[in-house]
């Protein structure tokens, strides 16, 4: 077996480091080369001082103290280690160290990325988890389902290796999941999974709060423009698209009631058709052109407006058209839906290309 450098990312888990060390130093007294990297978040929990007092010279303590976060621990920990197998575990008894060995050897297999899987024919959980727990576990797991094939994509018990690691792009260290991260930036394609038993924690209190939840969902989207970038740009341009819809016939009520009698039809119809564009335009920017280049707000509004000028002035038009047939903000849909549906893929080809072009 080649030595092994495992990250341990912690934050208050005085209580369960010493059954985790344990088994991390009887893999050692089988004869297997391996050391430790402890990044704790500054508990001030005794952390310190425990791994002060087993004085244990294989484990190294990083104390950070401004940042906190997992992914963040654990890419801080992948810098400081010093071997070319690398696997990160949860401090909590979670995930068994007896599994190391058998990650090496999915690497030294062929592997680029391995895991230490629940749901692999021979995992398992432990009893209790509650429902919610489990539902939202799944929910995750499907939400992985684009960017990996792997049935345990949320798992934290992961190992790579060095040459692997360091062809990540642009690592996004976000919230909890570093391994569907590191799976999706390194570009892994064969990923073994280890059949792991997955321990309730016995010590301390997990971490997962809503905030991570939160963050999960950014990482994905974040995931998705990365992996799918033109798929992830034309989906929220085709939502906002609807979302304008429904806007524009919405202000076209809006105005009949206010300003129906006083104001022209074909002037109400103009000033919907205008602030419906600069709707869709503000959102557009946001969702759909998140990553166009420096370009100022006003350049990119002008090219916006002449790029949707056709289907907008149908829009109009036919709005116009149909207004003294059937009540106006009806034949605000009828005329939104054919300019829609005309503009769709024209305007996000061209504003993609052209207007919100990256640098
Ligand atoms: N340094 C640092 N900073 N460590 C942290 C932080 C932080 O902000 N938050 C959590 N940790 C450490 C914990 O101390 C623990 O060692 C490990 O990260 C996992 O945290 P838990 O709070 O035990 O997470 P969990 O049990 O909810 O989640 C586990 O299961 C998930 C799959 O269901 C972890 O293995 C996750 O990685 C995994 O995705
Ligand atoms: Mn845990």
């Amino acid at each position: 077996m080649r030595p092994i450098s495992v990250i341990v990312p912690t934050y208050r888990e005085a209580g369960s480091l010493p059954g985790l060390l344990d088994g991390l130093a009887s893999i050692r007294a089988d004869g297997h080369d391996l050391d430790v990297i402890i990044v704790d978040d500054n508990s001030k929990d005794g952390t310190v001082e425990l791994v002060a007092d087993r004085g244990e010279p294989w484990v190294r303590l990083i104390t950070r103290i401004s940042e906190r976060g997992l992914s963040s621990a654990v890419i801080r920990g992948l810098e400081e280690s010093r071997h070319d197998v690398l696997v990160v575990m949860d401090a909590d008894g979670s995930h068994p160290t007896s599994s190391i060995p058998d990650m090496e050897q999915a690497l030294a297999a062929g592997a680029d990325f391995t895991l230490g899987s629940r749901y692999i024919t021979g995992g398992s959980t432990e009893d209790g988890w509650g429902v919610l727990r489990w539902i939202n576990s799944k929910v995750a797991t499907l939400m992985a389902r684009p960017f990996t094939k792997v049935l345990d994509p949320m798992s934290g018990f992961i190992g790579i290796e060095r040459a692997t690691w360091q062809r990540a792009a642009e690592l996004d260290p976000i919230g909890y999941k570093i391994g569907l991260e590191l799976i999706v930036k390194c570009r892994c394609t064969n990923v073994v999974e280890v059949p792991i038993h997955f321990s309730t924690r016995r010590h301390g209190e997990s971490k997962l709060s809503l905030k991570v939840q939160w963050q999960y969902l950014v990482h994905i989207v974040r995931l998705a423009r990365f992996k799918y970038p033109r798929l992830s740009s034309f989906i929220p341009f085709a939502c906002v698209g609807a979302s304008g819809m429904i806007v524009y016939a919405g202000l076209l009520a809006l105005l009949d009631v206010m300003a129906g009698t006083m104001v022209d039809t074909w002037i109400r119809i103009l000033v919907a058709v205008l602030l419906t564009m600069t709707w869709n335009f503000l959102w557009d920017r946001r969702l759909a052109f998140w990553d166009a280049g420096s370009r100022s707000i006003a350049r990119q509004y002008a090219g916006f407006v002449v790029v949707c000028s056709i289907p907008v002035l149908v829009t109009f038009f036919v709005t116009w058209y149909y207004s003294d047939k059937i009540v106006l903000p009806l034949a605000g849909v009828i005329g939104s839906a054919i300019g829609s549906t005309l503009g769709l893929f024209f305007n996000w080809v061209v504003n993609r290309l052209v207007v919100f072009k990256r640098d």
